[in-house]
């Protein structure tokens, strides 16, 4: 019989974890109690920093992104963003209050990691991810995932924290070219990534390849990865992820050497997941033609979303002031200079003010108003029920991270079925807002 899941272990310092991590997704889509239940079931489970001072507005009482504003609120007619900064002690803050609520709730055998996507340089890139690092360090994240944007020298921006060596830290690279720079300089630290995560084109999120991704395939990268570090004699666990959409897909790799598998998609349709009901219900209706890898992303790395997201081509203002987290070291933001120009042509030409080739994806991100999505959310409709007023019963995480955990032949279980729309449940969070 084929194998599943369970028959598998992920080994790390010498304890065991079901071989399932719930990939981060920014901005707080990859919520506290999702990564929460990866933890309880045995797995890793992450939570994503992403924006880490507005989630902690929401969730944790703080004002952060008002303070900032305040601060700042004379610049917003001024194209100039480079004065706009963060205040280091409030992000290791937020960072700190996130994780150490989340770590708090921590139930059962598995880990809670946090996912750093270092594209977001907060017009400081290095001081304000060391203070994102320290942050959940202090709180007592098992584990961080860098992503996006990995930079060299991010390991020895917290060398010298008390928690550097028994942190669990990980990288998310989608090419042999990407891994071998960061693992020279790390030697040199003489401290190894714990695991490696690979991506490959068909994931949610930003994309660690060009326009040209549809040439590469996950499992050629990963066994290239594999190999490369057999030839170095490198033991680091390696961990795919990107279109893993069943179990067995994930005992593919296993079988091929993996330590565990990172998913996501999958649980953009849990109960758990950050995102809104009606946004879920946009997931499960997705089409395959419905699905795009576009550069409306002002971080210059492509990006998969699906068409209708409300985010793709308005006109709004740029909110640095308040949020301001992909401007880069000189305060730019492709956004802010897409907006600028099309500013100035209105202003000459009259019309609406639309702005096509980028979002302002701090604004739209927070709004939950980008929908990105791995490459098959267009077969989420065929992991549970379509209710009698055409909406899909909402999956729990539990549900789906035990479907991965158990199910054989590329078998995907359907949950009970429910009669409670999730539409109800929309309509009632509405009234309740
Ligand atoms: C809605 C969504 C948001 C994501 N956001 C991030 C993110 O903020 N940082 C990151 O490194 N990866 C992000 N990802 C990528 C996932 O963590 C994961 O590696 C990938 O989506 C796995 O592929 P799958 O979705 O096909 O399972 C996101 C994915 C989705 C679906």
């Amino acid at each position: 019989m084929m194998k599943m899941v369970d028959d598998f272990r992920w080994k790390l310092r010498q304890k065991e974890y079901v071989p399932i991590m719930t990939g981060g997704m920014g901005v707080d889509i990859s919520t506290a109690s999702l990564a929460l239940e990866s933890a309880r079931l045995g797995g890793i489970g992450h939570i994503s920093d992403a924006m880490g001072p507005t989630v902690s507005d929401r969730r944790y009482e703080t004002n952060f992104v008002q303070q900032k504003y305040q601060k700042y609120k004379a610049n917003t007619s001024s194209s100039n963003k480079s004065q706009v900064h963060f205040d280091l002690k409030m992000v290791e803050e937020a960072a700190f209050l996130h994780v150490d609520n989340t770590m708090n709730a921590k139930r059962g055998e598995g880990m809670i990691f946090v996912n750093c996507m270092e594209k977001l340089s907060m017009n400081n890139p290095r001081d304000t991810l060391k203070a994102r690092m320290a942050g959940a360090m202090n709180a007592g994240i098992d584990g961080i995932t860098l992503s996006a944007g990995l930079h060299l020298g991010t390991m020895a921006l917290v060398s010298d924290h008390p928690r550097f060596r028994d942190t669990f830290l990980g990288i998310i690279v989608s090419s042999v070219r990407a891994l071998r720079p960061f693992l020279k300089r790390a030697a040199k630290l003489d401290r190894m990534p714990d695991y490696i995560v690979v991506e490959g084109p068909l994931a949610g999120g930003h994309l660690g390849f060009g326009m040209d991704w549809a040439e590469y395939d996950l499992k050629t990268v990963f066994v290239e990865v594999v190999q490369f570090l057999k030839d170095n004699d490198l033991d680091i666990p390696v961990i795919p992820a990107g279109g893993i959409f069943t179990g067995s897909d994930a005992v593919e790799y296993m079988e091929l050497g993996a330590a565990a598998v990172q998913v996501a998609t999958r649980f953009t349709v849990s109960e758990e997941c950050g995102l809104p009901n009606r946004a879920k219900q946009k997931y499960f209706e997705a089409l395959e033609k419905d699905v795009v890898v576009n550069q409306v992303s002002p971080t210059g790395y492509p990006m998969r979303m699906l068409t209708n997201s409300p985010g793709i081509g308005q006109g709004i203002r740029p909110n640095c002031e308040a949020f301001g987290y992909i401007l880069d070291s000189d305060g730019h933001c492709a956004y802010v200079d897409a907006y600028n120009r099309e500013l100035e042509r209105t202003q000459k030409e009259g019309g609406k003010l639309i702005v096509e080739d980028k979002t302002c994806l701090c604004t739209q991100m927070r709004n939950f108003k980008i929908w990105t999505c791995g490459h098959y959310v267009y077969r989420l409709k065929d992991t549970t029920h379509q209710l009698e007023d055409g909406s899909y019963q909402m999956l729990t995480a539990e549900h789906i991270f035990k479907d991965y955990q158990f199910s054989r032949d590329h078998q995907v279980k359907l949950p009970e079925k429910t009669t409670i729309s999730p539409q109800t449940t929309a309509v009632a969070e509405e009234v309740a807002a």
